[in-house]
């Protein structure tokens, strides 16, 4: 399928179907976290299966220049934690292009006895970050931003004080950051969600050794408390496999096995979706790693059923969003995306890049403002592609490319290593060709 030009362009050919078995690199929302939280621990954390994504490196780079001692070794990280205080950064932390690491170390900046500057590519650039400035402030940080609530941020840390928040957004980012700024504040954090968001920040840190209760959709978190290092070994990330998955979904009779794959309930709705869809879907070899549930995904390929994702399930599928509106036009009855407006905030407006580089193939599309109408039973025909910088957009469309008629070359292609570098050969090692 592919081969790899400089300019990181990519040329993807269709395939027949999908065969074969892989584990995945860590999750990145569980990588991002586990480092953080083992900065801030006592004790030396080592984390196995690491993601090897950029935005993970972002938040390792960053703990290191606030006086983090971060061992590599491939997959392998090794985190010497400084306990709650860390050191006075003597320049501006890059974010890259993760918002996980800017949104989520805000949290524990802002309860840090120093002054910081957060900044990030131009795509973080555009970000908004008014949802974790306001109720930080709330707590007593100061914060100031560039841009109407964007990147640049500069955040004074203080001593924190304990907020019952109310988030008009669901976000995961936020409601970790506020959780993480809550170990530093007197009395307790309460954040609450309007819709239940994926839960790794409160595992992350019951963990580590804090103690987190939950309420309905609020977590609630008391000041003080010491953070333990850990030993872990972090499940595949269930994000990138959906690309995988979604592959194998396009094609009746094929067959893939994910081992070791992340299958935390609020992550793991896609699979739900999928067997709605029609999908053949297995599960075993379920093991619990510190509160995480991790198992073996089995799909196998039947003829494919479009779906309705809205309210809540849109939140749970936020990230699996792309994928599935790239192989909404080969199912039989299409996909409707609605609730959504989220995806226009993030590395790309995603919703605008679905739907050019879709119109780009020749499908029928139509964009709302918080979502997508796809109609079923069409034919795509191979395109020219552009990833607009953003990882997921760049494997989505490699997916939808595999049964397309023609070649498709996805420009920018190298977006994918934000999250899972080495993708592309990944999917050709899994595609059989038409003879
Ligand atoms: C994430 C939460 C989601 C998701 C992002 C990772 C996390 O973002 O899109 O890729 O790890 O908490 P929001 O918090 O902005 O919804």
């Amino acid at each position: 399928m592919s081969k790899e030009a400089k300019d990181s362009t990519v040329v993807v050919r269709p395939a027949r179907t999908i065969a074969g078995a892989l584990r995945l690199p860590g999750d990145k929302s569980i990588s991002h976290r586990y480092a953080m939280l083992a900065a801030i621990a006592e004790g030396t954390t080592r984390l196995e299966n690491f993601s090897t994504g950029a935005d993970c490196a972002s938040t390792l780079s960053c703990l290191t220049t606030l006086g983090v001692e971060v061992e590599r070794n491939e997959n392998a990280v090794l985190i010497r934690g400084r306990g709650p205080k860390l050191q006075p950064p003597k320049m501006s932390l890059d974010c890259g292009n993760s918002g996980s690491t800017m949104r989520m170390l805000s949290g524990i900046l802002a309860g840090q006895g120093f002054a910081s500057k957060l900044g990030g590519d131009e795509s973080l650039s555009r970000r908004p970050m008014a949802r974790i400035i306001a109720p930080l402030e709330q707590m007593g940080a100061k914060i100031v931003s560039a841009d109407e609530g964007r990147p640049p941020l500069r955040i004074t840390g203080t001593h924190l004080k304990g907020i019952d928040y109310k988030m008009p957004v669901a976000s995961a980012q936020v409601k970790s950051a506020l959780l993480f700024a809550g170990l530093f504040a007197e009395g307790e954090t309460r954040v609450e969600e309007p819709v239940r968001t994926r839960d790794h920040g409160e595992l992350a840190l019951r963990a580590f050794g804090a103690e987190v209760s939950l309420h309905g959709n609020q977590a609630r978190i008391a000041g003080g408390q010491k953070l333990h290092a850990i030993e872990a070994e972090i499940p595949g990330d269930l994000s990138s496999a959906a690309f995988f998955l979604c592959a194998a979904a396009l094609f009746p009779g094929s067959r893939l096995l994910i081992s070791g794959l992340l299958m935390n309930p609020t992550r793991a709705r896609l699979l739900d979706i999928l067997i709605l869809m029609g999908v053949g879907i297995s599960v075993a070899e379920l093991e619990d790693r510190h509160g995480e549930l991790v198992g073996a995904v089995e799909v196998d390929g039947r003829d494919l059923r479009g779906a309705t994702i809205a309210n809540a399930d849109t939140a749970a599928l936020i990230d699996e969003i792309p994928v599935l509106a790239a192989i909404a036009p080969f199912t039989s009855t299409g996909i409707e995306v609605r609730d959504a407006r989220e995806l226009r905030v993030k590395e790309s407006d995603r919703i605008a890049s679905i739907v050019t580089n879709l119109r780009a193939m020749g499908a029928e599309v139509e964009e709302l403002e918080d979502g997508l109408k796809i109609p079923g039973g069409q034919t795509l025909h191979g395109a020219e592609i552009d990833s607009f910088g953003d990882h997921r957009i760049a494997m989505a469309f490699a997916v939808a490319a595999l049964r397309a008629e023609g070649e498709t070359t996805i420009h920018r292609a190298d977006a994918a290593v934000i999250s899972c570098p080495g993708f592309f050969s990944a999917l050709e090692a899994l595609s059989q060709r038409p003879v």
